[in-house]
């Protein structure tokens, strides 16, 4: 009989990613992919330790596991990904009934481990070098990932696939755990990864997202030529079948102007640049060592808008970082107000232990003033989302139909005519009435009201032109 896999994932564009390859080589080894934890003998966690608040729900989803083990001592129990980096064996100690710890340059061993484990060789645990623990290429090799094998089941819709052109980061933001737990930067070779949206495009996929930390500073050089992101992109806008192209996340000072032509001159890239700003403050940004100052994040910024008019842009921004004053915050509020994000993230300032903010600087902004500043950042973002999207209102947008949308799934609504969810080529959220043979078609839809986060809109019979298909 198949063995059953639960899988649970946290974290960034790159976790769901990860997973996906994980299930892939585990169906193959045999696995079912079941929907709860009760109906599984196998349970899989992979983590996130960018905040505090992602560690807290997996150490507490573990706890509830407890009694579950207690009872049935042959589930197996695992956690993979960014916190099996950071925490390694702390967790058998905080949680003695774990089986398995892998780190995310270790994914790919994870059938094997398993294996193991239930031939009765006990708790297995695979992580890579700490980042000072050997020379570059010793822990650059113990940093490794695994992508070709891919599981259509587990995609975002089958219309859609990540492809990572990088691993690791090696800007060492103050504040930041990925350094540490995801490596050193290496880019893939531009080869193999348009061999894989090539695959991709075979199986019926129109978009693919291109994942990196920091994936504006993506360089392989291979036979004496290097490949930038911009380069990359002209490949694969090559391939036919695939209709979307996007990149996450880039870092503003790599945004250089080769790539804003490519973002501008090829029409399947998407003019879509989240480009985190993560505070208006000199003095934050450099502590936070971020390397550029908001002056020069104003200048991309008008770049990107010179040069791609239509793009929109959306931000992370920190909170609450060490020594953030009033006058500091107003300066994240001036830089939200002037640069108008199609949207923006803004987290409270986790202290993670390892980083070298926790060596530098206290966390001494009360969690209270980092919850108002985060409420008034958001709220401020809101209003501006809200006003941007509002002009969309009685025009015609280009959709790719992703799926139901949240309200027909849990009406579990399985007519025919359903409210559809999709997005435009700018990553604008569109909700509409369709037909269920319309998922994974591209759309024309014009737009009747809008919010904040969400524009509503009737599917268009009649075509009207090229100039609506980048709003
Ligand atoms: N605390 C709060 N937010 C953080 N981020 C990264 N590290 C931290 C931290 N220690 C945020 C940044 C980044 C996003 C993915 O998470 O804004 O862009
Ligand atoms: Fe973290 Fe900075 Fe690297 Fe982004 S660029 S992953 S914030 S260290």
């Amino acid at each position: 009989m198949a063995k059953q896999l639960y899988i649970e994932t946290v974290g960034c564009q790159m976790n769901m990613l990860d997973s996906e390859l994980v299930v892939a080589s585990l169906r193959k080894a045999g696995y079912e992919v079941v929907d709860a934890p009760a109906k599984a003998d196998t349970i899989l966690f992979n983590t996130c330790s960018v905040r505090q608040h992602a560690e807290d729900k997996i150490y507490s989803a573990l706890g509830r596991l407890k009694h579950a083990k207690t009872k049935n001592p042959h589930k197996i129990i695992g956690v993979l990904g960014c916190m099996a980096q950071k925490d390694q064996k702390l967790i058998f100690q905080r949680a003695p009934y774990v089986d398995l710890i892998v780190g995310p340059g270790q994914l790919h061993q994870i059938p094997e481990l398993l294996d193991k484990i239930a031939a009765g060789a006990g708790r297995q645990l695979e992580v890579s070098l700490d980042r000072k623990a050997g020379s570059r290429a010793e822990i650059e090799q113990s940093f490794e990932s695994y992508d070709p094998l891919r599981d259509p089941a587990m995609r975002p819709t089958p219309f859609q696939a990540f492809v990572r052109i990088m691993i690791g980061c090696d800007k060492f933001c103050t504040y930041c755990i990925v350094p540490s737990v995801r490596g050193p930067e290496q880019s893939r070779p531009a080869a193999h990864i348009v061999a894989e949206a090539r695959q991709l495009a075979d199986e019926g996929c129109r978009e693919i997202t291109l994942l990196g930390q920091t994936v504006n500073s993506y360089k392989h050089t291979a036979d004496g030529r290097t490949t930038r992101l911009s380069d990359l992109l002209a490949q694969l806008h090559e391939i036919e079948g695939l209709a979307r192209l996007k990149f996450v996340t880039n870092y503003p000072k790599d945004m250089t102007d080769d790539l804003l032509e490519a973002v501008r001159d090829l029409p399947k890239v998407s003019p879509y640049l989240h480009v985190p700003a993560q505070s208006g403050s000199n003095r934050i940004l450099q502590r936070m060592k971020r390397g550029y100052t908001v002056e020069q994040y104003r200048e991309m910024l008008s770049r990107i808008r010179e040069m791609v008019p239509d793009s929109s842009v959306t931000s992370d921004f920190i909170v609450g970082f060490c020594g953030e004053t009033d006058e500091d915050f107003a300066l994240s509020i001036d830089l939200v107000r002037a640069s108008r994000f199609k949207n923006s993230f803004i987290f409270k300032y986790s202290e993670r232990p390892g980083t070298k903010s926790v060596q530098l600087y206290p966390d001494d902004v009360p969690e209270e003033v980092k919850r108002r500043r985060n409420n008034e950042l958001l709220a401020i973002q809101n209003v501006i989302s809200e006003e941007d999207n509002l002009p969309l209102v009685g025009r015609q947008v280009q959709v790719l139909v992703e799926g139901p949308s949240k309200a027909a799934q849990r009406h579990d609504d399985d007519g025919p005519v359903v409210q559809l969810v999709g997005r435009t080529h700018c990553d604008r959220i569109v909700v509409f009435e369709g037909n269920r043979r319309q998922i994974g078609q591209l759309l024309d839809v014009t737009i009747f009201d809008a919010n904040a986060f969400t524009l509503f809109g009737s599917v268009v019979t009649q075509h009207v032109g090229p100039e609506v298909y980048r709003l």
